[in-house]
């Protein structure tokens, strides 16, 4: 079959391979794709946030199955509009984006649904909000409502800092649109994972459980990014704790949205705090994690292409998951000054050498400039290795990262510890 991927990112960069790997699939075609991307399928420069252009491009190409990959394009109801014109579509419809386009949309149906979460209140005069920061007390967690780009959420360690937050979504400007609603949230302690599902109307299918690192800087510091490395599987999550949060946190949200007439096809992405009381849910995004992803894609040996068609034609009970035994990590590499401004159009060498040492290197910001790669935005490359323990992924990895020629360039040092230090306790 003929499968076409919206994005051009490192999410869709994995996905694209993945595909490209599966017995099912005959071409990938990708809008827009990135230079790495352009090894496993045609790119088409055609944007992921560009509905009419995407419209267009199906009517075109006729793919048998559309997979969309980043969250702009669902919450803006690219689903509706390719089912609209009868093309199977992995990823939700605008309804059921809402999960992740809406954080107060979210928080109420957690709470309705009785998935547990951490306490919280919806607000938009920044008085209300003072107050409700000033009765609760640090440490605080401040979220914009709306999409933005993992950017969005201060954990607050002191009221100072909340209040400048909501000052700062609500009356001044730092979130536009997205930071006209706050969700200001009870700060739960614990460990975090990426509990991500496959979901196609009832049916729930859990993928291999994942961690991410969302600061910027070694041992979690620093402010929040889109990621900077992942691994699968996360040792803290348990088979007991994976089937809590089937039970608790997936199942009854999926049914919940169902009950306001939102089916999900796509995937579910639960980020989960495993406190003392159990895993409780810190949000839900209706894609692949970024770079979850690279790392799942890595130890998935089932057909992706035969999955993603099967959830999108509510097919997906007869269908089970395979995975590679061991571990797979990946490192994000970022431009210098990321999550902030860098600079863009710098050459990077090396690549090959980096990947003949046992490695994957899958693109994010990438682009090409006279028949060199360079660095066109924040996170721009998802160095991925697979081996039999977490450690020894870790170190395929950062040993072949030694063959990266791009001084400006800068990647965590330490992905994966959380895992390493439970791997060999
Ligand atoms: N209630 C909370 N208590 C403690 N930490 C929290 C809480 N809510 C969020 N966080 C921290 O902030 C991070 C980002 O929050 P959240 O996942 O809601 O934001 P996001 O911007 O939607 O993230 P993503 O880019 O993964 O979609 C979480 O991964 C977690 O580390
Ligand atoms: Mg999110």
């Amino acid at each position: 079959m003929k499968v076409l991927v919206i994005g051009g990112g490192g999410r869709e960069h994995a996905l694209c391979w993945k595909l490209k790997r599966s017995a099912s699939v005959g071409e990938v075609v990708c809008a827009p794709g990135n230079p790495g991307i352009a090894a496993d399928a045609r790119c088409v420069p055609v944007g992921a946030e560009d509905i009419k252009g995407l419209m267009a491009l199906a009517t075109t190409e006729k793919p048998d199955l559309v997979v969309v990959g980043p969250e702009v394009p669902l919450v803006a109801g690219l689903g509706n509009r390719l089912r609209e014109e009868g093309f199977a579509v992995f990823g939700p419809d605008k309804a059921a984006a809402n999960l992740e386009g809406s954080k107060s949309f979210s928080k109420r149906l957690m709470y309705e649904a009785g998935v547990p979460t951490a306490r919280f209140e919806v607000h938009v005069d920044v008085k209300e909000a003072i107050e409700t920061i000033r009765s609760w007390g640090a440490p605080i967690v401040i979220k914009a409502s709306g999409l933005a780009a993992g950017k969005g959420v201060i954990v607050a360690q002191t009221e100072k800092e909340a209040i400048d937050a909501v000052r700062g979504m609500l009356a001044g400007n730092s979130f536009g649109d997205a930071g006209s609603q706050v969700v200001i949230e009870e700060f739960l302690s614990g460990e975090e994972a990426s509990c991500l599902f496959i979901v196609s109307g009832d049916t729930i299918l859990p993928l291999a459980s994942s961690q991410d690192h969302k600061a910027l800087l070694d041992g979690d510091l620093g402010p929040n990014t889109g990621g900077m490395g992942a691994y699968s599987p996360a040792p803290c999550v348990t088979e007991i704790v994976a089937e809590q949060v089937l039970e608790t946190i997936a199942r009854p949200i999926i049914a919940a949205l169902k009950k306001k007439g939102a089916e999900f096809i796509g995937t579910l992405y639960a980020g989960v705090m495993l406190t003392d009381e159990g895993p409780k849910a810190l949000e839900f995004n209706v894609r692949f994690g970024d770079p979850e992803c690279q790392p799942l894609m890595s130890r998935l040996k089932s057909d992706l292409g035969e999955v993603l068609l099967a959830a999108a034609e509510k097919r997906l009970d007869d269908v089970t998951l395979s995975w590679a035994d061991g571990s797979a990590l990946c490192v994000v590499v970022a431009s210098d000054g990321y999550p902030g401004l860098f600079e863009k159009g710098q050459m990077i060498g090396g690549l090959d050498a980096v990947e003949a040492a046992g490695t994957t290197v899958f693109h994010a910001g990438t682009a090409e400039k006279d028949g060199a790669i360079v660095n066109a935005g924040g996170r721009v490359l998802g160095v991925t290795a697979v081996a039999a323990s977490v450690r020894q992924a870790q170190r395929t990895v950062y040993d072949a990262l030694a063959a990266l020629d791009w001084p400006g360039g800068f990647y965590r040092k330490d992905i994966g510890y959380r895992a390493i230090v439970r791997e060999e306790r």
